[in-house]
């Protein structure tokens, strides 16, 4: 759906959320949704309180703790590092991002690799100036507190259009939250997480370009593109290329610089039940599923459930598969069907040819970068499959072009001080 689910290799959590709340001047509509990532949130991923009192640096090496502050031509940036172990499973070459990253060992070893980590933050949405002070020194307390290198935005809930106060209380939190950061270290690095397209994507009217220029990055989010379904209710792509390309299309239709534009992938897939009884598992590709609406629209990709890159492979290794893993040619995607527990399922994903297709067209339209969410969907130990999906990211050669430091890059820089 229209948010980062939390969702842990295998583990999907489904969490009711409250009706949308009064708060945001739109009635609560009587659909069953799910939740935003909000509800679904770990505390882990969140930038913690302050404590008010600054520990000694816990790397191996004092240096270690300070802020990355170079700048990457291209950034690899992606969310993710549930279970962090020595980076195992993790190829610093191709990251110079992690997103949600938290814990003391990640922040070495990253830093060590001249990766950032930054934490997510949910601000207060308010015209109450206190309360936005109080959560920006917050946030720079707590940013230098835990060695991070900067925050990412995740507001995804719904808004009444373009002019909906929500929005004017939305950018003026994250511009004052950067202004603050970029004052105290311009290396500090801000993003917001952004709908595929900015055209009201399950009614996320925001000021996109504002909260663009306001920051170093949107992280357009090219995945649960079926967040709601308009056509046929069948199972399908969640993050084709085709969409992908529109939607960055449309944020350079509203003036947001490419350079500012990471174009964000999934790691995971989606397995639906196809609930035709006459569906045939062989070689069924139409896989009709059941309506499960989603912010007022009846037919949604809520029918179906996420699934890591890892446990998808895992069921074609271990030949759970009913079907042969087929591709769609329009959208260069692979799907295939299997059965469970006397059920037809089928599983839609991206793999190292889809994703490839959709970096390297990312690099080639300029974009500030590309990158997955997550970083932490592959199977280690699986060396062959987990190699080949970042060998993919890899070409996108992120780290190869470093701009000499935020403060000295001319795109990059400074200008957010000036903003507002
Ligand atoms: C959506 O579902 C509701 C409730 O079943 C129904 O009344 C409505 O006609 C449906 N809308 C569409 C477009 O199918
Ligand atoms: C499962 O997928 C693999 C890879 O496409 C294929 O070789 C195998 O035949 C499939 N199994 C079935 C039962 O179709």
């Amino acid at each position: 759906m229209n948010r980062h689910a939390y969702l842990t290799v295998g583990i999907m959590f489904l969490v009711l959320a409250a009706p949308l709340s009064s708060a945001t001047g739109i009635p609560a509509k009587k659909v069953s949704w799910r939740a935003d990532k909000k509800g679904l949130l770990s505390k882990d991923f969140m930038l913690p309180a302050p404590s008010g009192t600054q520990e000694d640096c816990p790397c191996s090496d004092a240096s270690l703790c300070k802020p990355i502050d170079v700048a990457y031509e291209v950034e690899t940036f992606g969310f993710g590092a549930t279970n962090f172990k020595d980076g195992e499973g993790f190829n610093w070459d191709a990251i110079t991002t992690v997103a949600w990253g938290s814990g003391i060992d990640l922040i070495c070893d990253a830093h060590f690799h001249g990766v950032r980590v930054i934490a997510s933050v949910s601000p207060p949405l308010t015209s109450d100036q206190d309360l936005i002070s109080q959560f920006v020194s917050d946030t720079l307390a707590s940013v230098q507190e835990n060695f991070y290198d900067g925050v990412t935005f995740d507001w995804e809930s719904p808004v009444d259009g373009y002019d909906d106060p929500m929005n004017s209380y939305y950018l003026d939190v994250v511009t004052q939250t950067t202004k603050a950061l970029k004052e105290l270290n311009p290396s500090y690095q801000v993003s917001v997480c952004a709908a595929w397209s900015p055209n009201g994507i399950d009614g996320r009217y925001y000021d996109y370009k504002g909260l663009a220029d306001a920051t170093d990055y949107l992280y357009v989010m090219c995945y649960d593109t079926r967040s709601q379904i308009f056509d046929q209710c069948i199972a399908s792509a969640n993050a084709p290329i085709s969409i992908c390309q529109k939607g960055i299309s449309d944020y350079l239709q509203i003036k947001v610089p490419a350079e500012k534009l990471i174009l964000g992938v999934p790691w995971y897939g989606y397995k639906y039940e196809c609930i035709d009884p006459e569906f045939n598992p062989e070689v069924g590709k139409t896989c009709e599923i059941s309506q499960v609406p989603f912010r007022g629209v009846n037919c949604s990709d809520a029918a179906g459930s996420e699934v890591a890159y890892a446990n998808i492979r895992s069921i074609v290794n271990e030949g759970r598969n009913s079907s042969e893993v087929m591709r769609d040619t329009y959208m260069n995607v692979p799907f295939f069907n299997y059965q469970d527990d006397g059920k037809n399922y089928q599983i839609w994903y991206d793999d190292p040819e889809s994703l490839s297709a959709i970096y390297k067209w990312a690099v080639e339209s300029g974009l500030g970068g590309t990158g997955p969410y997550r970083w932490d969907q592959l199977d280690a130990s699986n060396e062959a499959e987990s190699s080949e999906m970042w060998d993919a990211i890899a070409v996108v050669g992120s780290k190869k072009t470093v701009v000499e430091s935020f403060k000295e890059s001319p795109s990059k820089n400074i200008e957010v001080l000036d903003f507002h």
